[in-house]
């Protein structure tokens, strides 16, 4: 019998850009998470199932093993710290960059203030810069913080940086590309090998196929 094979992924863009190259892998969710409610999902393969969940808990279920194989965005994976997950593949999707912003004219204190959700990747930039900066836990609407005084600047994702303009801030310093990554946990890779790297190879001819369109 195949192994069963459990795939988290989260609602949103990184699900509806990971779905093309799951098709391509043969994998094809029987619901569609905009008109179901349902969190785990069959697929047109027995064995296979998606899970859905939110974004950053995405590492926690392949960590502890509930799910084999999960699509995380790069943002993610660099705030998460746990030791049972391999990093394996570049998906090319849902791409942007991570990014310190603020206001034109930011004038920081003497100790920079960043609001921001990527308090590890923000202070381990910081800390590469050699800069003394206060990072301020948010998780959300981050653009706001500048904008009350809560902080001078933020670090977060940009993609058109349509928020930022739309909220008088711009992009001040690039930390990090980001795009999803395929993440494995350590356990599934041993003792499901065969059926976790058949999926892996396949997912992989899918993203270089769309890297070659
Ligand atoms: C991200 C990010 C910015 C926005 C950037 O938020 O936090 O707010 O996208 O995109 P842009 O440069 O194209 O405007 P997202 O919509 O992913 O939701 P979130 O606020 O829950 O992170």
């Amino acid at each position: 019998m195949a192994d069963s094979l459990t795939i988290a992924v989260s609602k949103g863009r990184i699900y509806k850009d990971a779905l093309p190259l799951l098709a391509e892998a043969g994998i094809v969710p029987l619901d569609d998470p905009e008109t179901s409610r349902k969190l785990i999902l069959d697929t047109n393969r027995d064995e296979v199932k998606l899970v859905l969940i939110r974004t950053s808990d995405v590492p926690v279920y392949v960590d502890y093993g509930a799910a084999d194989i999960g699509i995380s965005g790069k943002d993610t994976l660099l705030e998460y710290e746990g030791d049972n997950i391999y990093e394996l593949l570049d998906l090319q999707i849902a791409r942007c960059k991570l990014m310190v912003a603020g206001p034109e004219d930011m004038t920081p204190g003497p100790r920079l203030r960043i609001a921001t959700k990527y308090v590890n990747s923000a202070k381990r930039y910081f800390a590469a810069q050699g800069k003394q900066a206060e990072i301020i836990k948010l998780y959300g609407s981050m653009e706001l913080a500048p904008l009350v005084g809560l902080a001078d600047g933020i670090v977060d994702l940009v993609d058109t940086g349509n928020t930022l303009r739309a909220n008088g801030l711009v992009p001040k310093e690039h930390i990090a590309d980001i795009s999803s990554r395929l993440i494995v946990n350590k356990a599934s890779m041993k003792m499901k090998h065969a059926t976790v790297k058949t999926f892996i190879d396949n997912v992989a001819r899918a993203v270089a196929r769309q890297a070659s369109n």
